[in-house]
C-alpha cells in the first residue's frame, strides 16, 4: 500500500468541489464497473451468480455510508432486506453473506444513532439467518470502533455467526481481536482503508503488514473463524502456512478479496479447494468506496484519470 499517496488522495476526494466535479463527470461505465457490480440489486445478484460459477462465495455490500437523515438510514435497512429476498428468489441465499456498514444504518445520527443502527442491523441479521444468509459488519474509521464492536456483540446474542472486520493498522486491534474471535467468532482481518492519526494507528506499510501478520497468527491459533481479507501475496502465503501449522481444514477459514481485484488469484485459490469470498459492492452511492480503492493503488488512479480524458 502506498501510504504516502493515500492521505492526499483521500483528502482530495473529500473536498466538496472535487467531489462535485467527479460526481458530475459522465464516468465511463468501464471504470466504475471494475470495482462495483452495478447500481441495482439485480446487478449484485448477477455478480453473485457469476462468482458462484467459479466456486467463489460473495459478501454483498449495499453501498452507502454516513447517512444524514433517519429516512436514509431506514432506506439502508430496506435495501438489505430486499437484497436478502432477491438472493433467496434467485436460489443463491445459502452460503452468501450480506455485509453492513453501520454508518449507513444511522450509527452517526446523534445520540440515538447507535441504538437505531443496532436495531436495524439486528433486524437484518434475523431476516438473513431465516434465509441461510450470513451477516458481517464492516469496520469504519477509528472513532466508530467501540460502538461497532458493542453492536456486533449484541447482534451475536441472537445470531452467533455475525462476523466483524478488524483493522490491523489500528493499535487497539491487538486487544479487540481475542475478544471478537472467542468461541468461534468470525473475524475478517483487513489492513484498514481509512486515513487515521498516528496516535491510534501504524502509519507505515511495513508496520501495518507486521501487525497484520501478528493478527493472523493469533486468529489461526485461537478459536475464531479467520477471514483473511487481503490481496497481499505474502500474507496469503502466511495464512496457508498457519492453516497447515494449526491443522485447519479448508472449511475452517476463508480468503476474502474485493470484487474486481486479483480475480485470477480468487479463482486459483477456489480451484485449489480453499473457501474464497469476494466482497461485492453495488448501489448508487459508490463514491466513498471507489475513492478508497483509488487511494490504495496509484495505478488505479492513473486508469481512472485516463478515463476522464475524452476520445
Ligand atoms: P495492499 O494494499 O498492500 O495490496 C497488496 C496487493 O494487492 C497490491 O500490491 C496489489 O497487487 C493488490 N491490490 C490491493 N489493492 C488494490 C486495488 N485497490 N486495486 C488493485 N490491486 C490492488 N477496510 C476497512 O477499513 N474496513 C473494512 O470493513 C474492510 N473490508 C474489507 C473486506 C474485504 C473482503 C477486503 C479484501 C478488504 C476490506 N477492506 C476494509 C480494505 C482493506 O482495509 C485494504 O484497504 C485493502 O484490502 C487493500 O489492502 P491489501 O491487504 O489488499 O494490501
Amino acid at each position: 500500500m502506498v501510504y504516502a499517496l493515500r492521505r492526499p488522495i483521500l483528502w482530495a476526494a473529500d473536498q466538496p468541489q472535487i467531489k462535485k466535479a467527479l460526481l458530475s463527470t459522465p464516468l465511463s461505465r468501464k471504470v466504475v464497473s471494475r470495482f462495483v457490480a452495478g447500481e441495482r440489486v439485480s446487478d449484485a445478484v448477477d455478480a453473485v451468480r457469476r462468482l458462484r460459477a467459479d466456486g467463489i462465495h460473495a459478501a454483498i455490500d449495499h453501498l452507502g455510508e454516513d447517512v444524514t437523515t433517519e429516512y436514509q438510514a431506514l432506506a439502508g435497512q430496506q435495501a438489505n432486506l430486499e437484497l436478502i429476498q432477491a438472493l433467496d428468489d434467485a436460489g443463491l441465499a445459502e452460503g452468501a453473506e450480506v455485509t453492513l456498514k453501520l454508518s449507513a444504518l444511522g450509527q452517526g445520527l446523534g445520540r440515538s444513532g447507535v441504538a437505531l443502527a443496532r436495531t436495524q442491523a439486528g433486524a437484518i441479521a434475523d431476516e438473513a439467518s431465516r434465509n441461510g444468509v450470513l451477516v458481517s459488519v464492516d469496520m469504519e474509521d477509528h472513532t466508530t470502533v467501540d460502538a461497532t464492536l458493542q453492536t456486533v456483540e449484541s447482534m451475536r446474542q441472537g445470531t452467533p455467526s455475525v462476523g466483524v472486520a478488524l483493522q490491523a493498522m489500528l493499535r487497539r486491534t491487538a486487544e479487540d481481536l481475542p475478544r471478537m474471535a472467542a468461541a468461534g467468532g468470525r473475524v475478517r482481518l483487513v489492513k484498514g482503508a481509512y486515513d487515521e492519526p498516528e496516535s491510534v494507528a501504524y502509519s507505515g506499510g511495513r508496520e501495518v503488514d507486521r501487525a497484520y501478520a501478528r493478527g493472523l497468527g493469533r486468529l489461526f491459533a485461537g478459536d475464531g473463524y479467520p477471514m483473511v481479507a487481503t490481496h497481499d501475496p505474502a500474507l496469503i502465503s502466511l495464512a496457508l502456512r498457519l492453516a497447515d501449522e494449526h491443522r485447519r481444514t479448508p472449511d475452517e477459514f476463508e480468503f476474502q478479496m474485493l470484487y474486481g481485484i486479483r480475480s485470477d488469484e480468487q479463482k486459483r485459490l477456489a480451484a485449489a479447494g480453499y473457501r474464497v469470498r469476494a466482497y461485492v459492492p453495488y448501489g448508487v452511492d459508490w463514491y466513498g468506496y471507489f475513492t478508497r480503492r483509488l487511494a490504495e493503488r496509484p495505478a488505479n488512479l492513473a486508469f481512472f484519470l485516463r478515463s476522464l480524458v475524452p476520445g
